[in-house]
């Protein structure tokens, strides 16, 4: 059942091309424009639509994140992401025009459970983004657009998120299609971009060896941080997730302009410091602001370990190790920078001899609060 894997989670990384064509297929028509009938939502509700707020718990939520900088931009709809286990405790302000977005793998979290009906009690709609068919949250919720990227085993996310990515991205280029915003020309070619990322993913899998070769160099190690900026943020988030959940080392995840305010403190001799670098094509001054900060971080002695885009050579003279991925506009990144992570992530834990399927003191799904 693990396909010739060691592991689930080696096989549903591997999966990750398919599991994103899969989620795309059938949503984009012949002239290039999104089918979202399945939402069961109108353009006219759409249009109606104020303020969007994202619920969702770890993985899920670093989707989430993402999704903000996605639908922001695409949209001008406000936009805020909240934990759910946060969301449902306090009292946050929600009427029929707030759409809420309830992103969640198994469709059993508890808290993001909660959080949705907390949302449907103030009269807000409820659009469950989800992997799983038939599971409490879409039954509860108001719309669903599911991620097709069958089941995953692995307690650790992978083609989840990445296919909670895509239906992201795919509500907000929906909803920008819909309400024609300014992006209108921008949103085809994005739609074209995303119908070909599937072969990205790819050819990211393909180049996986270094990575792995890495990963098992530093198993001695017992801290790695991460950086990124504006969409990096979360894929940093995330790639230190995943290294604390399968590895068991401390890793955390910060956000490059906050070095300053704190976390560059933590940098000593030959530490661990992966860092996203933006697209230098797309948003320069992100670009340029984080080849500083992976400047500042070396002269202090970090191990830079630096994840750019083929052909960005402004990097080079700071890395002391180079993972590339293929050039894709900055919003789709994450979809490519996200694999070696997790890539990284699996091999540290097999090389410290930890269960890699079932990491310890961890549920897939968290059906408690
Ligand atoms: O099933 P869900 O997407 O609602 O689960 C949310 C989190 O429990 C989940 O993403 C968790 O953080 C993963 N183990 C991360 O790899």
């Amino acid at each position: 059942e693990k396909g010739g894997y060691d592991y689930f989670m080696l096989k549903e990384i591997a999966e990750q091309p398919k599991a994103v064509a899969d989620t795309l297929l059938g949503r984009i028509d012949a002239f290039g424009s999104l089918r979202l009938d399945e939402l069961r939502i109108s353009a006219a509700e759409l249009r109606e639509v104020d303020k969007i707020v994202v619920v969702a718990c770890g993985t899920a939520f670093h989707a989430g994140m993402i999704a903000k900088y996605a639908i922001e931009h695409w949209t001008r709809i406000p936009c805020e992401v909240e934990l759910a286990s946060e969301f449902r405790y306090r009292d946050p302000i929600l009427d029929p025009r707030t759409l809420v977005i309830a992103i969640s793998q198994s469709g059993e979290t508890m808290d993001t459970l909660m959080a949705l009906r907390h949302a449907r009690e103030q009269g807000s709609k409820v659009l469950a983004i989800c992997n799983t068919n038939g599971s409490t949250i879409p039954r509860e919720s108001d719309a669903v657009l599911y991620t097709h990227a069958g089941p995953e085993v692995a307690v650790a996310s992978t083609k989840a998120f990445l296919t909670q990515l895509v239906a992201c991205y795919l509500v907000a280029l929906y909803l920008g299609q819909a309400r024609g915003t300014k992006w209108g020309d921008e949103i085809h070619v994005v739609i074209r971009d995303l119908s070909q990322i599937s072969r990205e993913v790819e050819r990211v899998l393909e180049t996986m060896e270094p990575v792995r070769e890495l990963a098992r160099s530093l198993a001695a190690k017992n801290t790695v941080l991460f950086l990124g900026r504006h969409v990096g943020y979360p894929v940093a988030l995330e790639g230190a997730l995943k290294l604390k959940e399968l590895a068991y080392m401390h890793a955390e995840g910060f956000a490059a302009g906050e070095l300053k305010h704190g976390p560059i403190a933590l940098i000593e001799e030959d530490l661990p410091v992966v860092v996203v670098v933006p697209s230098p094509r797309g948003r320069s001054v992100l670009h340029d602001k984080i080849v500083s900060n992976i400047q500042e971080i070396r002269a202090r002695g970090a191990r830079t370990i630096v994840i750019a885009e083929e052909g960005d050579e402004a990097v080079v003279p700071y890395a002391d190790h180079l993972i590339r991925i293929p050039a894709t506009p900055t919003l789709l990144q994450p979809l490519v920078a996200t694999v070696p992570l997790q890539v990284f992530a699996c091999e540290l834990a097999t090389a410290r001899g930890n269960e890699v399927d079932q990491p310890r003191n961890l549920a897939k799904s968290v059906t408690v609060e």
